[in-house]
């Protein structure tokens, strides 16, 4: 008997201990909320990929979605090779490998994407993907808002899993997946999906890329000086920058406002130390929405007088004007922003940071 009091009140005081602002769903108008990995959110099923959607056109006002799509490995091609016009669309690996291709102005190329790697794909840009091991996710920051709607059209079937699980494991021969017929891609262009049939991705890469020459992995990328150059940044080999108050913050950007233009959004990594006993956090309030998406350690949010903790995969939506705190208790916290307009926390910390040439901050406070 008292083993089983104690097994209701532990299973009680987890239920409790996760805040109503943890959402199954994204809501249909902006406002404080956070969402869990893998939550039994509005899923799709487009063959064996599965598309969730933390952050939705509707619940960010129309200026960035943020969707993950996981799904196991495949022999074709995860969508048939398109074009945008208004939309600019940004993969990051959370899991897994997959092969992002992008061609524009006669510039093809075609990158091996692992945990942590970044490829920009602006309006116009020709692109593809290729899921390839068991288990892969990827995570799309899409500005403006909106474009899940094409996700919804395509879908095979809404996804639920009682268990939470990424995506339904089954021996389908059907892995190729996402891969919509040609009649279907071509008829999708009121969702700015502009076919482009003839398109064949190059296939010769040496390691992990191709062309072969562009050093990745292994030399430094840099972001370009233009709003419509397609390019890829690999984990830890792009800009970084150190900003010191009571902990370390390292900002890596992905997309600036040189680089994002009038889509007016900004993406990148925070990596933040563990909290000193003593430090007191300041809070910040930024004018326009920002969502955050812990990729390691943990996160702690307080907004609207709650304490959000945040783990791989978890998702943060700070509405603008609303305040907030954020910190980790963790030794090692590591998270992807994407927020909506120029003055933005990444930013906001950049303008006070020092150019860094590290993953990791200092051994000892300043
Ligand atoms: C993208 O391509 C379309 C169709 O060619 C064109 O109308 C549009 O101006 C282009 N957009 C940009 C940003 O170049
Ligand atoms: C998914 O569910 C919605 C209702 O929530 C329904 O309108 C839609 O048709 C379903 N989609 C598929 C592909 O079954
Ligand atoms: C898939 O095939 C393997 C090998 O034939 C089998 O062991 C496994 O049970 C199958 N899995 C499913 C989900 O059908
Ligand atoms: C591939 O990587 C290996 C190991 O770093 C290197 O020796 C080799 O030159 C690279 N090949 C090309 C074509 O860059
Ligand atoms: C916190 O404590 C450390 C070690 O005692 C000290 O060096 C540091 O200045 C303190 N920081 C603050 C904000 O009080
Ligand atoms: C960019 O976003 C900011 C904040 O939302 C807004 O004030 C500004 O008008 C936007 N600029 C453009 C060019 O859309």
């Amino acid at each position: 008997m008292l083993s089983n009091f104690l097994l209701v009140a532990t299973a009680a005081s987890i239920a409790s201990a996760l805040s109503p602002l943890f959402l199954d769903t994204p809501p249909s108008q902006s406002q404080p909320y956070a969402i869990k990995r893998f939550a039994p959110a509005k899923a799709v099923a487009v063959g064996q990929q599965i598309y969730r959607f933390p952050v939705t056109g509707a619940s960010s006002d129309g200026k960035f979605s943020l969707l993950s799509t996981s799904a196991p490995g495949s022999s074709s091609l995860g969508v048939l090779p398109h074009q945008h016009y208004l939309h600019f669309e940004n993969f990051f690996c959370l899991e897994g490998r997959f092969q992002l291709w992008t061609s524009k102005d006669d510039s093809e190329n075609g990158r091996l994407m692992t945990a942590g790697d970044y490829g920009a794909v602006p309006p116009n840009t020709t692109h593809t993907f290729q899921l390839l091991d068991p288990f892969s996710e990827m995570v799309g920051a899409i500005a403006p808002g909106g474009f899940e709607d094409l996700f919804f059209f395509l879908a095979n079937s809404n996804y639920t899993a009682a268990t939470w699980s990424p995506y339904a494991p089954s021996n389908s021969s059907d892995s190729s997946s996402g891969g919509s017929s040609s009649e279907i891609i071509s008829s999708l262009q009121s969702y700015d999906v502009w076919a482009q049939l003839d398109y064949s991705p190059r296939r010769d890469f040496i390691n992990g890329s191709a062309p072969s020459t562009s050093g990745w992995h292994s030399s430094s990328n840099t972001l370009p000086n233009s709003d419509h150059t397609p390019y890829f940044v690999a984990k830890d080999y792009g800009p970084k920058y150190l900003h010191t108050s009571s902990f370390y913050q390292i900002i890596q950007p992905f997309v600036t406002p040189a680089q994002a233009g009038a889509k007016n959004f900004t993406e990148g990594t925070i990596t933040i130390s563990k909290l000193p006993s003593n430090a007191t956090i300041e809070s910040t309030t930024l004018p326009d929405h920002t969502a955050f998406e812990v990729l390691s350690g943990e996160l702690i949010v307080e907004m609207e007088g709650e304490t959000l903790s945040l783990v791989i995969g978890d998702v943060v939506f700070v509405p603008g004007g609303t305040e907030f705190k954020y910190y980790s208790n963790a030794a090692f916290t590591k998270f992807l922003y994407v927020a909506a307009g120029t003055d933005t926390l990444d930013q906001r910390l950049i303008a006070q940071a020092k150019t860094w040439g590290y993953p990791v901050f200092p051994t000892s406070w300043p």
